[in-house]
């Protein structure tokens, strides 16, 4: 753990580049020209795997597990249904998305500006719910995860594409997302990029750290860890197992001992729409399986 917080320490300063200054163009660049030095071998496309760009053993497992029988496959089918699943009035959460929410994934989250707020797709999948008179479902897992799934599913191969406007306010969340990602926070006081920029590949408590680089474009994602928890409270649904992004942030924070914020909260919509935008360019690839 020494080690681990000497390098964290030193990196940060070589990586001073990142100030609350800088557009999101030249972060991009940056971001980008970071990992292309730090893993030299690691082709840009692959980077949409996580820890599984980074280890050649890990990946083959993990390969196998998804050619084998994936055990997204029903939770994919049940979120398939509640997407086109009729409301009282005739529509579905399909018919409130452009194309028919059809491969579309790789657009969110994005600026509203008439809302003056960000739009991750599990709000825009609620609020469509709740415009057509049914019942919001509960955030970060459970049917609405398997319903952003299922359109994750069907974007496979795009690749990510989140805008920051024009419009000042879309690049105050922006900076208030990047704010979240380099701030030292938790009992520990780690940042985000403490874990996964400074010390990606690393490993801490027995974990391979990923790299930020990629690091949306699987979600939500099928976590053996998440289905094992739901069945040791007796649940057997399709569903389990499935988590959104913000879910994951909840669980990052508690790793440093801090207190996790609310899923769909300003501060973690916020981190969302920075960290997916330093993704743009690799392809959406969820649900990805994870440990
Ligand atoms: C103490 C180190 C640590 C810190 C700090 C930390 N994480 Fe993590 N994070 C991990 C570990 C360990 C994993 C599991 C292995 C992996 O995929 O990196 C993980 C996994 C993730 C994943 C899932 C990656 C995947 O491919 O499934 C995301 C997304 C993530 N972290 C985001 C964040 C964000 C955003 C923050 C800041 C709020 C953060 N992490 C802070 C240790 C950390």
């Amino acid at each position: 753990m020494k080690k681990f917080i000497t390098v964290a320490a030193a990196l940060s300063i070589a990586f001073g580049s990142f100030s609350l200054l800088a557009s999101p163009r030249s972060d991009l660049k940056e971001f980008r020209k970071y990992f292309k030095k730090r893993f030299p071998k690691v082709k840009f496309k692959s980077y949409k795997d996580g820890i599984y760009a980074l280890d050649a053993d890990r990946r083959a497992a993990w390969q196998d597990w998804e050619d084998f029988a994936p055990p997204y496959t029903d939770g994919l089918e049940a979120g398939k249904k509640l997407f086109y699943k009729k409301f009282k009035n005739g529509k579905s959460v399909s018919s409130c998305f452009r194309k028919g929410g059809i491969r579309i994934r790789h657009k969110f989250p994005y600026f509203d500006k008439r809302k003056g707020k960000v739009v991750t797709l599990e709000s825009a999948i609620n609020d469509c719910r709740v415009k057509n008179g049914a019942k919001k479902l509960k955030w970060g897992k459970g049917k609405l995860a398997t319903i952003s799934a299922y359109m994750a599913y069907t974007t496979r191969g795009k690749k990510l594409r989140v805008k920051i406007d024009k419009d000042p306010r879309s690049l105050k969340i922006y900076n208030r997302g990047k704010r979240h990602f380099y701030a030292k926070r938790g009992q520990l006081n780690f940042s985000c990029a403490d874990c996964h920029i400074f010390n990606a590949g690393n490993m801490v408590r027995g974990n391979l750290l990923s790299p930020a680089l990629g690091q949306v474009t699987h979600f939500p994602v099928w976590r053996k860890k998440w289905a094992k928890k739901s069945e040791a409270k007796g649940k057997t649904g399709a569903a389990r197992g499935f988590g959104t992004i913000q879910r994951r942030y909840k669980g990052c924070n508690k790793q440093v001992r801090a207190k996790p914020l609310k899923i769909q909260s300003a501060e973690y919509t916020a981190l969302e729409y920075f960290h997916s935008y330093m993704s743009n360019g690799l392809k959406i690839n969820g649900p990805g399986l994870r440990q």
